[in-house]
C-alpha cells in the first residue's frame, strides 16, 4: 500500500495486488474531472450502473466526464435499497448488458453506495466471465470500505452477502463533494466502518476519530478527507496481505457477525448495514471483555463513540419467543463459521484483532446483555 498527494485537493492510495493492483483516487470533484478516467481500459461502450436515488443526482455528471473516453454510454438504474440486493436486481444488469449488445470489453461503472457497488462488481465478475469495472462510491460507507478490496455479492433470504465473488475494480474514485447530499442517517452508517479501523488496527486513528467526531458529523471537508484516506490506507494494507480472506482480512469483519444477524433477522433494510455494524461492534467488544481480552473501560469507550456517531448501541430483539436462539441460528450462517461453529472477530488488545470461537454460554450472555443495555 502506498499513498501520495497528487495536488492540494486530490490524493491517491494504491492497493498492491500484483497484476490486480489499482488506485483509490480521493478528492473533491473527482467524479466530474475527466482526468479521473484517464488510463482506464479502452472500449466502445461503458455501462453506468446506478439506482433511482443517485441517478438524478450524479448520473449526468459521470456521463459527461466519460464521454471523452467511451463513444457509447448506457445506464441502468436499479431500485434503491438493501432489500433489492437480489438475483432479480442482478438480472436487470444482465438484461441491460445483453439487450444493448455489450461485449466483453464493456466497462461497468458502479455509481452509488455499497449496494450498487457490490451488485455491479458481481455482475462484472460474471458477465461474459468477466468485464472490467470501476467503483464510483457515493456514500461514506462505500468510500471507506465497500468499494475497496473486491468483495462483491448479493444477499440470500437465509444469509447476507452469501452469493458473490472476489473481483477487483480497475479503479476507485471517491468524490468527497457527493457526500454533501447524503442523508444524515447514511453518514452515521458510514462512520461505523470508519470507527471499525481503530480498534482492529490503529489506536491513533481511534483517538483522532474521538477528537474529530463533531467535525465528521458536520461534514467538515478536511475531516472527511482524512477519514476516507486513512480508512482506505488501512483497508488497502489489510487486503494487500490477504486478498481472499484466508486469514487476516477477516478482522475487517469486526462487528459484522452480530451485525449480519441483526440485518437478516430484522429484514434487510430495516436497520442500515452501518447501524447493524455499529451495534455489532459494541456486542463484539463486549464479547472480547467477557473473554477477558479487554477491559470494561474499553467497552465503554467504544460504546460512547458509536453513540456519538448517531448509531444504535442496544441490540434489537429478533424473536420474542427465543431471541438468543434466533441470533445464534443466524450467526451460524456467517461465512466465517466452520462446521457450524460461529467464529467472531474479537479485540485481543486495543488496536489488534483476531478471530476465534467462544463458549456458547458466554455468547448467550453477551446477546442477552446487549439486548437489554441502555
Ligand atoms: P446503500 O448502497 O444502500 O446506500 C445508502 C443510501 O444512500 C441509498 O438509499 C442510496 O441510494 C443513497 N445514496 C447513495 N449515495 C448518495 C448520495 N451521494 N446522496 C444521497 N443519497 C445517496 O448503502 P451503503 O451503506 O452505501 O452500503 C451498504 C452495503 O455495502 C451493504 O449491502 C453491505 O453489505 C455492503 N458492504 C460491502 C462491503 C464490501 O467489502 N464489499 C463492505 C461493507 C459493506
Ligand atoms: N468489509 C470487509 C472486507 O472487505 O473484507
Amino acid at each position: 500500500m502506498t499513498s501520495q498527494k497528487l495536488d492540494s485537493l486530490i490524493e491517491r492510495v494504491d492497493i498492491d495486488l500484483g497484476d490486480r493492483s489499482y488506485g483509490i483516487v480521493i478528492g473533491a470533484g473527482t467524479l466530474g474531472a475527466p482526468g479521473s478516467y484517464a488510463g482506464l481500459p479502452a472500449a466502445t461502450t461503458a455501462m453506468i450502473v446506478t439506482n433511482e436515488t443517485v441517478a438524478p443526482l450524479y448520473r449526468d455528471r459521470l456521463a459527461v466526464a466519460l464521454a471523452g473516453f467511451y463513444p457509447t454510454i448506457h445506464t441502468i438504474s436499479l431500485p434503491d435499497g438493501e432489500s433489492y440486493k437480489t438475483w432479480e436486481s442482478l438480472n436487470l444488469i444482465f438484461d441491460a448488458l445483453l439487450s444493448h449488445g455489450c461485449d466483453r470489453k464493456t466497462v461497468l461503472f458502479a455509481l452509488g453506495g455499497g449496494v450498487v457497488g457490490d451488485m455491479t462488481g458481481f455482475a462484472a465478475a460474471s458477465y461474459m466471465r468477466g468485464v472490467p469495472f470501476v467503483q464510483v462510491p457515493t456514500t461514506l460507507l462505500a468510500q471507506v470500505d465497500s468499494s475497496v478490496g473486491g468483495k462483491t455479492a448479493i444477499n440470500h433470504p437465509l444469509g447476507k452477502n452469501m452469493i458473490g465473488a472476489f473481483y477487483q475494480p480497475q479503479r476507485v474514485l471517491c468524490d468527497l463533494d457527493v457526500l454533501r447530499t447524503l442523508p444524515a442517517r447514511e453518514l452515521s452508517a458510514g462512520l461505523a466502518e470508519v470507527i471499525k479501523y481503530g480498534p482492529i488496527a490503529d489506536m491513533a486513528f481511534l483517538d483522532w476519530i474521538e477528537t474529530n467526531m463533531d467535525a465528521l458529523i458536520a461534514r467538515d471537508p478536511k475531516a472527511l478527507a482524512f477519514a476516507v484516506r486513512r480508512s482506505c490506507e488501512i483497508k488497502a494494507w489489510v487486503v494487500g496481505q490477504d486478498e481472499r480472506e484466508s486469514g487476516m482480512r477477516a478482522i475487517l469483519n469486526f462487528g459484522h457477525t452480530f451485525g449480519h444477524a441483526i440485518e437478516a433477522g430484522m429484514g434487510y433494510g430495516a436497520w442500515l448495514h452501518g447501524e447493524a455494524v455499529g451495534c455489532g461492534m459494541v456486542m463484539a467488544v463486549r464479547l472480547s471483555a467477557a473473554l477477558g481480552l479487554v477491559e470494561e473501560s474499553f467497552v465503554e469507550r467504544l460504546t460512547q463513540l458509536v453513540q456519538r456517531a448517531g448509531l444504535p448501541t442496544v441490540a434489537p430483539v429478533l424473536d420474542v419467543g427465543d431471541n438468543v436462539g434466533r441470533y445464534l441460528a443466524l450467526m451460524r450462517v456467517d461465512k466465517k463459521s466452520e462446521a457450524g461453529a460461529i467464529r467472531f472477530v474479537v479485540i485481543d488488545t486495543p488496536g489488534h484483532a483476531s478471530m476465534r470461537s467462544a463458549p456458547d454460554h458466554v455468547v448467550r450472555r453477551v446477546i442477552e446483555t446487549s439486548c437489554q443495555a441502555g
